[in-house]
């Protein structure tokens, strides 16, 4: 699989406990957290001096050779399947209903693509009526191919050059899934947004400080695209949105907090207090 990390993490993990052996590709620049977990859930891990389209090249060619099943994002059909589950879940836990909109940081997509499929299977069964949430594609402006492909008013993306953000799980160039995201952004009267890293870095900042909730740049970003669109009269702000975080916080480095005390001093509690 090529990866930005976490579905490499993923696949290690669920690869070791098959008893399966997996090969895991990332660009060099993958944070040393992602890489450390995959090696050490198992997978064998290399960073490539490339993006994750190059890894993706890899993949492709050492399928032949190697005799791998691809694992690429939509190359096979268990990843979507699996990333339905988002929308179950929220259904479920709303009670087999729906929120106004979700934001989602939209890498490959398949986080939204499968949603959607998930919610209309759900209506099919007849467990949700004909009500959608708008869904909206998240991506940073560094990287923003299907933010591009939409305001353009086409069905494929092309290639985004020199893509660069902090939030590296949606750093992907070019997306096999591209019409498929389109499609549904489309379909449920969504749109796609592109928020810049300083918005990123902001909102991961403020986000936990008032919701106890420590995210990930990725899911950041939706907040900070939240922010925007509230802004612009896209969403309103009495609807339920609904922003997916996919990764844990802790994974990512985090501003230093490095206040002490000297145990053997008297206690300056005003000091404290002003903190
Ligand atoms: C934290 C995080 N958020 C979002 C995404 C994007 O996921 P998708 O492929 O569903 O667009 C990724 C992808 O790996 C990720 O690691």
């Amino acid at each position: 699989m090529p990866t930005n990390g976490n579905a490499g993490a993923a696949l290690a993990a669920y690869g070791s406990r098959a008893g399966m052996e997996t090969y895991v590709f990332c660009p060099e620049d993958t944070p040393e957290v992602n890489v450390r977990e995959i090696a050490l859930q198992g997978a064998k891990v290399w960073r490539v001096n490339g993006l994750i389209n190059d890894c993706g090249k890899i993949v492709g060619e050492g399928k032949e050779t190697m005799g791998w099943f691809d694992v690429s994002t939509l190359k096979e059909p268990y990843r979507i399947e699996g990333k339905k589950t988002m929308g179950l879940e929220l259904a479920e836990q709303l009670g087999w209903d729906v929120p106004d909109v979700i934001f989602y940081p939209t890498g490959g997509g398949t986080g939204l693509i499968g949603m959607w499929k998930a919610f209309a299977e759900l209506e099919a069964i007849g467990w949700l009526g004909a009500r959608k949430p708008r869904m909206v594609a998240v991506q940073a402006s560094g990287c923003a191919p299907i933010v591009k492909a939409y305001d353009d008013g086409v069905d494929h993306a092309e290639l985004w050059e020199n893509a660069h953000t902090i939030a590296s799980g949606i750093r992907v160039p070019i997306a096999i899934g591209d019409f498929l995201i389109l499609q549904a952004v489309r379909e449920s009267g969504g749109f796609a947004i592109a928020v810049p890293d300083e918005e990123i870095a902001a909102a991961q900042e403020r986000v936990p400080d008032r919701e106890g909730q420590l995210l990930c740049p990725e899911g950041a970003a939706t907040f900070a695209a939240y922010l925007r669109a509230l802004d612009d009269g896209r969403v309103g702000k009495d609807e339920r949105v609904v922003l997916f975080n996919c990764g844990n916080g802790l994974k990512y480095p985090m501003p230093p907090a490095d206040a002490a005390i000297d145990r053997h001093q008297p206690i300056d509690w005003d000091a404290l207090a002003r903190a």
